[in-house]
């Protein structure tokens, strides 16, 4: 039995009649570039996931960059973010001209380590890049404590949490008091999505968004995506052109409905993994009781990762890598000054993870198949 790691034209061909509606309507309509089915999507997007203000935009990248624009980030300046992450979480950093700095994550979750933080603060440090990578939460509560104590501009990466709630941990130490079941992305100063087609909410193309709680942050926002100009020709402060396209915007409506059913799914399949998967040295990924994970990936550690990969190709079981080299070990990242052996956790990560298939259209059949032939391994 086939299983792929992915397979985006189940849910697509499922979906082909009201998308391609909705893409004729708004080619009609010429509405390319903003416009109606982005604003659209913006509210419906606030209204299902409980954001106050959302802003499209053209990518999961370009609202990281627009936040450390906000977050008033540059030359000089110092930004915490994760090793262990895909690489655009901190090209906002850079972009700007500001520093990453990175801290390593912790074993069961794959995010920050709030209790090393601290240790990686100077005077020069103004803010700090949250992931919630695979969909887990990452712990708010520790690490707002951090950034409050430390006056930080705190932005979080949900790129792969779209749906992801924080539950709080009120018996947290120096919990920082995050509102329970609040959704990721409006607990620290700003949220960026992503909708990149693989995500758990996909574009048909490149798409992204930018939340916040602050409307002075979001208006700030709003202006840097449209060439800083809130009147045509006008250009108050510094932008450039962050603008979700009116396709992307269109067909975002069409999906948005079906995400609750879609995260549900990766949910149970999630729950068959970790009722079924007993392999001695496999270790699973923790899911703590302070959040609700939308198990964007679901990625085990083994240390013979590459060997159990081949078992699994063997049996037309099709997985990733996600992801194999941490961002302090990128070539691009060399100039930081980091080694091997920096952020030992993020490396242990990067060298024995191996992410399973997890898509809501995979069949109970297909995930039995992959539970019996990691089991024989
Ligand atoms: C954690 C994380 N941050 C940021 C991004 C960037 O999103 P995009 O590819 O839409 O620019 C991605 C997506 O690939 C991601 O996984």
């Amino acid at each position: 039995m086939k299983v792929p790691f992915l397979d985006l034209s189940l849910q697509h061909r499922a979906l082909r009649e009201p998308a391609l509606a909705a893409l004729t309507a708004t080619y009609d309509a010429t509405r390319f570039c903003l416009g109606k089915d982005v604003e659209d999507f913006e509210r419906n997007f606030g209204a299902t996931l409980g954001y106050p203000r959302v802003l499209g935009m053209n990518s999961g990248t370009s609202p990281l960059h627009v936040a450390c624009l906000v977050g008033g980030f540059g030359p000089g300046d110092e930004v915490i973010t994760t090793p262990f992450t895909f690489i655009s979480s901190a090209w906002g950093i850079s972009y700007v001209g500001a520093k990453p700095v990175f801290v390593d994550i912790e074993e069961g979750t794959f995010n920050l380590a709030p209790a090393k933080i601290a240790a990686a603060i100077t005077p020069r440090t103004k803010g700090i890049i949250v992931v919630h990578l695979f969909g887990q939460p990452a712990r708010m509560d520790e690490i707002m404590a951090v950034a409050r104590k430390h006056n930080l501009f705190a932005i979080e990466d949900c790129a792969q949490a779209i749906g992801a709630r924080y539950l709080g941990t009120s018996a947290a130490a120096g919990s920082a008091g995050v509102p329970p079941a609040t959704p990721v992305g409006l607990i620290g100063d700003v949220g960026t999505f992503s909708f990149y087609p693989t995500k758990n909410l996909g574009a048909c193309g490149e798409g992204g968004a930018f939340v916040s709680r602050d409307e002075a942050i979001q208006t700030k926002a709003r202006h840097i995506r449209v060439h800083g100009s809130d009147r045509r020709y006008y250009h108050d402060i510094v932008g450039g052109n962050f603008r979700m396209d009116g396709f992307q915007g269109a067909l975002l409506n069409v999906k948005l409905p079906h995400l609750g059913r879609w995260t549900a799914r990766r949910q149970e399949i999630a729950g068959r993994f970790l009722a079924g998967i007993k392999l001695s040295d496999l270790r699973m990924p923790e899911q703590p009781a302070y959040g609700r994970s939308v198990l964007h990936q679901f990625t085990v550690r083994h240390p013979r990762r590459d060997a159990l990969r081949e078992h699994l190709a063997k049996q037309e079981i099709g997985t990733d890598l996600i992801y194999p080299v941490p961002l302090h070990l990128q070539k691009c990242y060399s100039g930081l000054g980091y080694g091997r052996g920096a952020f030992p956790v993020a490396e242990r990560a990067a060298d024995t993870c191996v992410s399973l298939p997890i898509f809501p259209e995979l069949t109970d059949a297909q995930v039995d198949h992959v539970i019996k032939a990691i089991n024989s391994f």
